[in-house]
Formats: structure tokens, sequence, C-alpha cells
């Protein structure tokens, strides 16, 4: 994990953002390729990904519930154990290339810098919570949280999170710039605001360079 080295193999791969930064969309360019390229792969997402955390996303996501920082970091870690031991973990070892939408640098993100939370627990009890599993490539679709909250605003009612004030997903934005500075080599840093098509490629390439 995020003092860890990443395990050897088939590559895990994470991508991170702000709401509305275009992961969904990137992961499907992404997926595209892979298929046409025959390489083995699966795709999953955070919260979410195994029964458990699909009933812990509902949770997360209720604009009715108000939940508080930690509570909300440790719904978010079960989520992750559950995921990491019974698909993400699988998956790698039976050689299958791993793409997961959103993964621990979320937490520290949006529960560290977002809501305040310490982060050296948060890193504790994220190692506790994935075995120290690491991806070996993040891509951080970076943008400005008002042009990505305004790019999902056309879906309807807003989630908890989108509900969230401009303040708090500034500090997300920043907490994940921190993130990536920190760990140069794991992370791809994008300009969100490029087009899908350009930014697909910038993806791609450095996919293929994990693959060889
Ligand atoms: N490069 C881009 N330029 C302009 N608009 C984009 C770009 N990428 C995605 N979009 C649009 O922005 C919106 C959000 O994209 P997407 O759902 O992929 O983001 P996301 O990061 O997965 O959002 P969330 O955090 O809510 O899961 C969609 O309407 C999508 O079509
Ligand atoms: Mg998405």
């Amino acid at each position: 994990m995020t003092s860890g080295k990443p395990e050897a193999g088939v590559p895990f791969i994470t991508f991170e953002g702000p709401e509305g930064a275009g992961k969904s969309t990137q992961i499907a360019c992404l997926v595209a390729r892979l298929q046409g390229t025959g390489v083995p792969h699966i795709v999953t997402r955070e919260p979410g990904g195994t029964p458990l955390g699909t009933r812990v996303r509902e949770v997360l996501l209720d604009p009715e519930l108000s939940i508080d920082p930690l509570p909300e970091f440790l719904l978010y870690s079960a989520s992750r154990a559950q995921l990491v031991t019974h698909v993400i973990r699988p998956a790698l070892a039976q050689g299958h290339t791993v793409i997961c939408d959103r993964y621990f640098d979320s937490s520290l993100a949006y529960q560290g810098a977002g809501r305040g939370l310490p982060v050296g627990l948060l890193r504790d009890l994220t190692r506790e919570a994935t075995g120290g599993l690491s991806p070996h490539l993040t891509v951080l679709l970076d943008l400005d949280p008002a042009l990505g909250l305004r790019r999902v605003a056309s879906r309807g009612q807003p989630d908890r999170l989108e509900r969230a004030d401009l303040g708090f997903h500034q500090r997300v934005r920043q907490g994940f710039l921190d993130l990536a500075a920190a760990e140069p080599r794991r992370f791809l840093v994008l300009d969100a605001t490029r087009s899908t098509d350009v930014l697909a490629g910038e993806i791609w390439k450095a996919v293929e360079r994990q693959l060889s």
C-alpha cells in the first residue's frame, strides 16, 4: 500500500479524481482497448464490487444520511477489505489485469484531506484492510471540482458526496495532487479538461508500459 511496493505480476490499475473528472468514461475507453488486444482483465469499483460493498455503497451515497468522518472511513474500508480479498487478489492471481474505479487514495483524499482525519491513522487502517496491496499504476484525472460537479449535475439528484460544499471538494482535489507528488512513479496525473480521446491515448501508453 502507500508505503509498500506493489506486488509483481499482472497490473493493478486504479482511477482516481474528483466527482465528474471522467473516471468512468476513461475506464470504458481502456476496457475497449484491452478487449481489442485480448488482454484478460476485470473492472471493479469502490465502494462496491461485492455483495457487501454494494450494500455499503448504498449507505455511503444516501443523501438522507449524516455520517461522521470516522464511520465514513470505516465503511469505505469495510467495502475495500472485502473487495481486495474476494475480487482483486483472486483476479490478479489468475493473471487478470485489474482496473478499479477509486481505491485507497480516495479515502486518503476525501476522509484525510477533505474531512481532516489524521492521515497516519488512515494509512495504518488501510494497510490492514488491503493487506498492503498497492496499485502498479494510478491514473489521477485532475479537474477543478466546480467543473466536475457541473458535469455530473445533469445526472439528477446529487448523492451525499456531491452535496458537500465546494471547499471540501477543493481540499480533496489538493489531497489527490499531494498524494501524486509523493509517489510520482505510481501516479499518472492528467489534466481532465482535455478531450476524452487525448486522455485515453495517454492512459493507453502508460498501461502498455505496465503490460510489457
Ligand atoms: N474529457 C472530457 N471532457 C468533457 N466532458 C467529459 C470528459 N470526460 C467525461 N466527460 C463527461 O463528464 C461527465 C462525468 O464523466 P464520468 O461519469 O466519466 O466521470 P466520473 O469521474 O466517473 O464521475 P463520478 O465521480 O461521479 O463517478 C459525463 O457526462 C461525461 O460524458
Ligand atoms: Mg464514475
